[in-house]
């Protein structure tokens, strides 16, 4: 739609339009980027190798780390329904379906670690996804309960989303690491998401705790198997340092271009002059604030007739999280939020060093 064409229609066509070009801006399209690109080349593999294995054998899990608004969720939940997708498409039916009953067959459970988790409630969570009933059960028979209903629904993957809730501060809570290890026992993938997990303490047990004492064998596992029968793999931002980076970003920012939908916009609005740097100093290059200020951009631009996005413009923006609805501050799910123009700006000045200022008085 060009402006003249725009101009043309009536007052209510115009505002259908409008519209139409909201609603596309607050549902921009989740891009491949190589960040995710990594993560799904490991997570897939390992999804599907777990899934064929027939041995009752622990399969290999994996652990995805990464700051808040980095696209976690989001990518994580896309390789699940990519895998979810065709492997309903190999079986058509739960493969492990009884005869003459009519299964719920659910090869992806996903489950979001309630905030301030323990482990008797992160198993609701999980039996809550299937909808059965938790009343009046000690945590042994909640364990019992998730392995029982990940088995009948033929769940392959089980996603536990924010893991990073579980109060994991006192290192040696044996009921959190219990739990952990018998998620690894059921016979699925198992997909820990959070904000730094190398960090967290969920990956300790092996290491000696406060009193430098190294924790029993419990059931015959010893301490360290965690760590081992997990990949952990890092959903990192985008940077800014090497010329690899700063390509990668520009083209992120020409595929996030190509879905706006604003009558004035000339082709490389995001990616010409300094526009991909100042984005990157707004942003930090982390994916989820990036799409929060184009978002708020085009609005601005819709309603205030810019109709384009400019540095101007996207300066009167503030970008603020406090409204994440859904999310853990204390569990560092809200990423630190870049500071205003004036720091970022001259942070990121170009550097003048080698610049040739033309012959010196006096030299002439
Ligand atoms: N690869 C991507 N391309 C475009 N937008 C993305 C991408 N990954 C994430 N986003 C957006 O960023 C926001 C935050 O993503 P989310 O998965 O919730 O982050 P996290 O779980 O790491 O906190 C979401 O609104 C999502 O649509
Ligand atoms: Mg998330």
């Amino acid at each position: 739609m060009t402006l003249a064409r725009w101009r043309a229609l009536s007052p209510a066509k115009k505002a259908a339009h409008d519209l139409a070009r909201a609603a596309t801006h607050a549902n921009l399209p989740l891009l491949g980027t190589p960040m995710s690109r990594q993560v799904d080349r490991l997570l897939s593999a390992r999804i599907r190798q777990n899934a064929f294995k027939a041995r009752p054998a622990t399969r290999a899990g994996v652990m995805v780390s990464g700051g808040g608004y980095q696209g976690k969720t989001e990518t994580v939940c896309e390789i699940a329904a990519t895998f979810e997708d065709s492997w309903r498409e190999l079986h058509r039916t739960n493969p492990e379906t009884v005869p003459g009953t009519r299964d719920a067959w659910v090869p992806v459970a996903y489950v979001q670690t309630p905030v301030t988790a323990k482990p008797k409630s992160t198993c609701k969570a999980i039996l809550d996804f299937y909808g059965t009933p938790t009343k009046r059960m000690d945590l042994p028979e909640l364990v019992a309960q998730v392995a029982a209903s990940l088995t009948d629904h033929g769940t392959k993957v089980l996603i536990l989303d924010d893991i990073t809730r579980l109060r994991m501060h006192r290192a040696d809570d044996q009921d959190t690491l219990d739990l952990i290890r018998a998620f690894m026992s059921m016979h699925v993938t198992l997909v820990l998401v959070g904000v730094d997990i190398p960090g967290s303490g969920l990956m300790d047990e092996g290491r000696p705790t406060a009193n430098n004492e190294r924790r029993r064998p419990v059931n015959g596992w010893e301490p360290t198997q965690t760590e081992r029968r997990f990949d952990l793999v890092e959903l990192d931002r985008f940077r800014y340092d090497t010329p690899e980076q700063t390509t990668a970003w520009t083209c992120h920012l020409a595929g996030v271009e190509d879905h706006l939908r604003l009558l004035k916009a000339r082709p490389g609005m995001l990616t010409d002059g300094t526009m991909p740097e100042y984005l990157y100093a707004r942003t930090d290059g982390v994916v989820g604030l990036l799409e929060r200020l184009i978002e708020d951009g085009c609005t601005e631009a819709i309603t205030c007739g810019t109709e384009r996005l400019t540095e101007p413009l996207l300066d009167n923006l503030p970008l603020t999280l406090a409204d994440a609805a859904g999310r853990d501050a204390q569990a560092g799910e809200i990423p630190a939020v870049p500071a205003a123009r004036p720091a970022a700006r001259t942070a990121r000045r170009r550097n003048t060093v080698f610049d040739d200022h033309g012959p010196q008085a006096g030299t002439a």
